[in-house]
């Protein structure tokens, strides 16, 4: 069981912040004291360029490099450790995916997104659709998750990519990859799957073999590892295939003087050209093991009975004034407006009065106002150094509140 007080301690940023209650943790999570030992430890006794394997030290930093690798491969239960790449997070993955897989649309085909993607999922395919004069569509939904018969009737031989979020980052219904892929499999067995797993990642076990998907992406920023880093996974064929977004150094093998030819490496190195981050590569590993002893599965629970509890506390004392968007989601996250009230209102009167950060507005999903009602919302989003203590405070700073303008700082 979570012992969130002795969690809380391990999260420097609460020393420093005593008086502070963190409710967005979807759109980046605290880092623990662990994750910034291990990114000063690479600076402080390392500091040696990766691409050197000469010197000592550098031989230790690509035996640590390859441990991260190799613990992020058993983490999504990767086949290969090879299929795993280093990139800046899950929008570059996105990117890159896109753009790698651009020789094989043609006029005509569909890529099928949902409409609750993240634009980071959104804009990379209608910009590939763009370019190929291919076709963007959305898959329906029932429920606000994707409908398994509905979905069959969509995919035929013209459907060339399915690219959809396992746990869309606002309402956080969960799309099961087994099964949706497995119907597209049944259909057409040709179909490229890509999962956003942004959010995913720290709400439901990843497992790449089981679900039978062909990419995967996710940032470390929100499963409490370092900014500017992530991955994506692909299945090693596809990975091959996949024309590189960046090409420059550490990716290629030779490059002929008239530049009209050079030969690329095989994965990972193909695809992470440039001088890899590798001291927060050592935070991302430092966030695995972290994860690793506290457990996804304490980590998931934990955060659905703050979800539970705060639907409980809204329901007795914002009955009349809030609207939830996402009662019975069980992902860790919080959608609601406050009647009549702007959603940046009520988030800055609660930040700024109250010390509680949550979040505003349409949260980079620039569709949700054609699955919702409304657009803009505030979303609050929990972590496992949150307490039942903090949705009191939260719901006592909008119960008690009649004016969400006055005052502000
Ligand atoms: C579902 C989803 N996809 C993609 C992203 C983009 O992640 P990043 O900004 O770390 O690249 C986010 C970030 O909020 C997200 O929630």
């Amino acid at each position: 069981m979570i012992d969130y007080k002795e969690i809380k301690r391990k999260f420097p940023f609460f020393k420093n912040n005593a008086e502070q209650i963190y409710l967005d943790s979807a759109a980046t999570s605290l880092k623990p004291q662990v994750v910034i030992d291990a990114i000063g430890e690479y600076y402080t006794n390392y500091g040696t360029n990766p691409h050197n394997i000469d010197s000592i030290l550098g031989y230790k930093t690509n035996v640590k490099y390859d441990i991260v690798r190799k613990k992020i491969q058993q983490f999504i239960n990767a086949k290969k450790v090879t299929e795993v790449i280093f990139t800046p997070g899950a929008t570059y993955g996105l990117n890159q995916i896109a753009y790698g897989l651009s020789s094989k649309i043609m006029n005509g085909d569909e890529i099928l997104i949902t409409k609750q993607e993240h634009g980071a999922n959104i804009l990379p395919w209608y910009r590939l659709a763009q370019e190929k004069k291919a076709v963007v569509k959305f898959l329906p939904e029932t429920n606000f998750r994707i409908n398994l018969e509905q979905l069959a009737k969509m995919i035929s031989a013209k459907t060339k990519i399915v690219a959809f979020a396992n746990v869309p980052n606002i309402l956080g219904y969960e799309n099961d990859p087994t099964s949706i892929i497995a119907m597209i499999r049944k259909i057409n067995s040709a179909v490229i799957v890509v999962i956003d797993c942004a959010q995913g990642v720290i709400h439901m076990p990843t497992d790449v073999q089981k679900w039978d998907v062909d990419f995967i992406t996710f940032s470390a920023h929100k499963i409490f590892g370092p900014m500017g880093i992530g991955i994506l996974w692909g299945k090693e064929k596809l990975l091959l295939e996949l024309k590189p977004l960046i090409v420059g150094g550490g990716m290629n093998v030779w490059i002929d003087s008239d530049g009209l030819n050079y030969s690329v490496k095989k994965i990972p190195e193909r695809l992470e050209a440039g001088t890899a981050n590798i001291a927060d590569i050592f935070g991302f590993g430092a966030a695995i093991d972290f994860i690793n002893a506290v457990t996804l599965q304490e980590i998931i629970t934990y955060t659905h009975q703050l979800k539970r509890y705060a639907i409980k506390q809204f329901n007795e004392k914002l009955k009349d004034k809030a609207i939830i968007y996402n009662v019975d989601s069980k992902a860790a996250t919080l959608v609601f407006n406050i009647q009549n009230v702007f959603c940046q209102d009520v988030a800055m009167h609660l930040g700024s009065r109250n010390n509680i950060t949550v979040r505003s507005g349409d949260h980079c999903a620039r569709l949700i106002g054609e699955v919702i009602p409304e657009k803009n919302t505030v979303r609050v989003s929990f972590s496992i150094y949150n307490s039942y203590k903090d949705i009191d405070l939260l719901v006592s700073a909008l119960v008690d509140e009649q004016d969400f303008l006055g005052g502000l700082v």
